[in-house]
């Protein structure tokens, strides 16, 4: 008998950032004062709303099951919430709730992918979409913004040979580069899609985290007639500060929820039942996401401020999410520009003791990922420790 794991088990590695960010830890768990610019979540506590909902659904008792798709109480109310924002008739069939944004895509992708479809994916993107996309035997197609500001266009798809792909991953505001595509940029995009026949997967994650006038805008929105195209995930992780809930929300055309939550009710069941009865009143706690969301502005601006004009640097202010995506191609010796991004990671948590991320598994080599979901003073002091990290950084 054959005991190999199958293929999947050689082809998903360790998430290459494992590795520093393991470092860190360790560094930190021996009391050394490492400043942690790593973290892929807010710092700030869950509304106590909806941590008292959840008090009182414990207490109830009487925690069993529910539907694979979510309770009928939380799609009604998520179906309310977006209908609301997205200036849309959304009814609760057409939602889906799963264990965070991320098993929303990845119900998505399994549903729509056959083996060897192709999923086009603008670059920088978040880690876990090629590693979900190759799970499904699929394959990607980075498509690389002509512009600077990482926003893609119609000629950048056009030119990566987005027309054969099965399906795109649409992510604003995006991880790792922030960058939120305005209501003009999306019109123009939503012309291109109207010549093509892909699905597009809209990851709106970071949606209630926009520090720009116009906000975030849904394609759905501008471009309802797509609408049976479109796969909007979003969730309650970052905007919420409920990461570890695992409360993700998908909303598509009933077809394409059903076949979601078929599959869903063969894999995880729904999610945790405690979860979805407090997430039915996170959408009441508005003005906590909105005191969040200043918050991360003003972070924003304490860091884009220290590290404006520092040499052999350079980044784009991000609009929105709580990253900033920093170009060190000049600190990087020219004679071994591979691994730039590493060794500089790894000088900076050796010498500064500050953990950052390399920008290669996001598809951008030569730039570093700072977060600033980290109070004030911290962050700035993290900015010291960078600006000194990179003088006597030798490339
Ligand atoms: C772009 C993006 N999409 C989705 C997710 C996953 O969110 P969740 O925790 O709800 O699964 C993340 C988390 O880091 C993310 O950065």
């Amino acid at each position: 008998m054959d005991l190999r794991l199958g293929w999947l088990a050689d082809v998903l590695g360790d998430s290459p950032t494992l590795k520093l960010s393991g470092q860190a830890k360790e560094m930190i768990a021996q009391g050394e004062p490492v400043i942690n610019l790593t973290a892929g979540e807010p710092d700030f506590n869950t509304p106590l709303k909806i941590r008292e909902a959840a008090h009182v659904a414990i207490d109830k008792g009487k925690i069993g099951y529910t539907a694979s798709a979510g309770t009928p109480e939380l799609r009604r109310r998520v179906a309310e919430h977006y209908s609301e924002k997205m200036g849309l008739k959304i009814s609760p069939s057409e939602i889906i709730v799963s264990n965070g944004a991320k098993q929303i895509l990845y119900n998505a992708l399994s549903v729509l992918l056959n083996q060897g479809d192709q999923v086009a994916v603008p670059v920088p993107y978040w880690v876990t979409y090629p590693a979900q996309i190759t799970a499904l035997r699929a394959r990607t197609i980075p498509v690389i913004p002509s512009q600077p500001g990482w926003k893609i266009t119609a000629e950048d798809l056009d030119r990566a040979g987005a027309g054969r792909a099965k399906a795109l991953i649409f992510n604003s505001p995006s991880n790792p580069s922030g960058a939120v595509y305005t209501r003009k940029e999306l019109e123009a995009l939503a012309e291109y899609f109207r010549k093509t026949s892909f699905f597009i997967l809209t990851d709106e994650i970071y949606e209630d985290l926009v520090y720009s006038e116009e906000g975030h805008i849904s394609l759905m929105t501008i471009a309802p007639d797509l609408r049976h195209r479109i796969i909007a995930v979003s969730g309650l992780s970052k905007s919420y500060a409920m990461t570890g809930w695992r409360v993700g929300f998908g909303i598509a055309d009933e077809s394409t929820i059903g076949a979601m939550t078929r599959l869903q009710s063969h894999s995880t069941s729904s999610i945790n039942t405690i979860a979805q009865k407090a997430s039915v009143v996170a959408f009441d706690c508005q003005d906590e996401v909105r005191e969040m969301s200043q918050a991360f502005k003003q972070r924003r601006d304490i860091l884009v401020d220290a590290l404006t004009d520092v040499p052999n640097i350079s980044f784009n202010i991000p609009d929105g999410a709580f990253y900033l995506l920093v170009d060190i191609s000049k600190a990087v010796d020219p004679d071994k520009q591979a691994g730039g991004c590493w060794r500089l990671a790894e000088h900076l948590l050796k010498m500064e003791k500050l953990a950052t991320v390399p920008g290669e598994p996001f598809g951008v080599p030569n730039h570093l990922r700072l977060s600033y979901s980290l109070d004030e003073d911290t962050l700035s002091e993290g900015a010291k420790r960078l600006i000194n990290g990179l003088k006597s950084f030798k490339g």
